[in-house]
This record gives C-alpha cells, sequence and structure tokens, in this order.
C-alpha cells in the first residue's frame, strides 16, 4: 500500500495563530514524523510526502532556505529512529539546482537507511511531475531509444521501483494535484481533508484509509 501525501496548508495554519510561516513549516515536520509512525502501524509500507515542488522557489528566499535547512536538520536528527524502526528513506526529485548541503544529506540519508524493509519513505524534494517526465523523456533520447511503452519509460522514473500510489491525500480543502506524481497516480484514489497539514490527525489518516477501501478500483475495467 502505497499513501502520496500533499501536505498543504502549513503557512495558513501559522497565519491564523498569528506566527510566521516556518512555524508552520517546523510544526509540519513534526507532523510528518508522526504520520510516517501512524501509517507504519495501519499497515502502508510506502508513504510519499511532497516536501518542496519545483515551484516551491517562487517562495522568498528566505521561506526557501527555511525549508532547506529543516529538510537537513530534520533528517540528521531522525536517522537513527529511523533506521531502528526499519524505515528506508529515499529522495525524489531533481538534484539540479539544490544546495551542495543538501545533496550531501540526500545521499547520506539514502546510504544509512538503505536496508530498512518495514517500509520506505520518499520525501519528494524539488520535486515536479512534469519535470520528471521531461528529465524520463531526455535521459531516453541520450540513450539513443526511439520507442518505449509503458514497462520501459517507467525504468526512466526518478524511482523506478516505486509503485503508483493507490492513494493520494491532500490537506487544507484545496482539491488539485499541482504536479505531484503525475505518471504514477493515473489510477490512484483521491482523499481531501480540509484540515490544514499541522492539524492532521491520526483519525484523518484512518478515514482516507477507510475511504479508499470503501471505493471500488476497476483500473478502467468494469
Ligand atoms: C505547503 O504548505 C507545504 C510546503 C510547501 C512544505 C511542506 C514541508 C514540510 C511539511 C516540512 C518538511 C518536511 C520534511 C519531511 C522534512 P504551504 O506553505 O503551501 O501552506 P499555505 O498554502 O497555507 O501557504
Amino acid at each position: 500500500m502505497h499513501v502520496a501525501i500533499i501536505m498543504d496548508g502549513n503557512g495558513r495554519w501559522a497565519k491564523e495563530r498569528g506566527l510566521p510561516r516556518i512555524e508552520g513549516h517546523r510544526k509540519g515536520a513534526e507532523k510528518a514524523e508522526k504520520v510516517v509512525e501512524w501509517a507504519a502501524d495501519l499497515g502502508v509500507n510506502y508513504i510519499s510526502l511532497y516536501a518542496f515542488s519545483t515551484e516551491n522557489w517562487k517562495r522568498p528566499w528566505d521561506e526557501v532556505r527555511f525549508l532547506f535547512n529543516l529538510f537537513v536538520s530534520f533528517v540528521k536528527r531522525k536517522v537513527q529512529k529511523m533506521k531502528d524502526k526499519g524505515v528506508r528513506i529515499k529522495i525524489m526529485g531533481r538534484r539540479e539546482g539544490l544546495p551542495e548541503e543538501v545533496l550531501e544529506v540526500w545521499d547520506w540519508v539514502e546510504k544509512e537507511t538503505k536496508n530498512g524493509e518495514r517500509m520506505t519513505v520518499v520525501i519528494a524534494l524539488n520535486y515536479g511531475g512534469r519535470a520528471e517526465i521531461l528529465d524520463a523523456v531526455n535521459k531516453i533520447l541520450k540513450d539513443g531509444i526511439e520507442k518505449v511503452d509503458e514497462e520501459s519509460f517507467r525504468k526512466y522514473l526518478y524511482i523506478p521501483e516505486l509503485p503508483d500510489p493507490d492513494l493520494v491525500i491532500r490537506t487544507s480543502g484545496e482539491m488539485r494535484i499541482s504536479n505531484f506524481l503525475l505518471w504514477q497516480i493515473a489510477y490512484s484514489e483521491l482523499v481531501f481533508i480540509k484540515k490544514y497539514w499541522p492539524d492532521f490527525e491520526k483519525e484523518d489518516l484512518i478515514y482516507a484509509l477507510e475511504e479508499f477501501s470503501k471505493r471500488q478500483r476497476r483500473f478502467g475495467g468494469i
């Protein structure tokens, strides 16, 4: 079971409390850790978290820098716990443009946690669904390949072995995909939760999983 999450509403959560937006992200990162634990308890073995999109560069530099620093410090602080729990961490996105320190942590955390077998946590960083598809196409052209099918195309995605999400959850009430996992969500169920990400609770995850199990997935069949 692969659950992909668009963790939206950190900024609005902070604003409603008269706090700077970065406080929302700080709370959001803590919530991400909790959700990983809840998801593991509930039998989810893949979880993807949209932490920074290719469009997020448009934000003020202070906020962008804060998000990268948060990624670095969060990963460094949590890696031992994740290893103890059998969690493998994979980072997914475009490396180009990311600060050197972020790239170092990217490689380091993947190496450190590569033996985790209980669950895989994918952190999407400098990720865009269109960018991923274009990067795949350009690699295919570079390899001199003239024709691909779905199976061979998949091998060129950032994490080829990542199964398609069964369920996509987006918080904050917005009903958009915002360029997340475009190729992979072709048949995913979508569940939207009205709460802002920092307010997301275990009961919301349970609700989303129940909603998923109620829906009949036919993959285009009857
Ligand atoms: C969307 O809220 C959230 C983001 C762009 C960043 C998400 C990042 C985290 C939760 C922290 C990093 C996570 C890890 C796993 C290290 P928004 O800022 O768009 O909120 P708004 O729509 O209310 O402004």
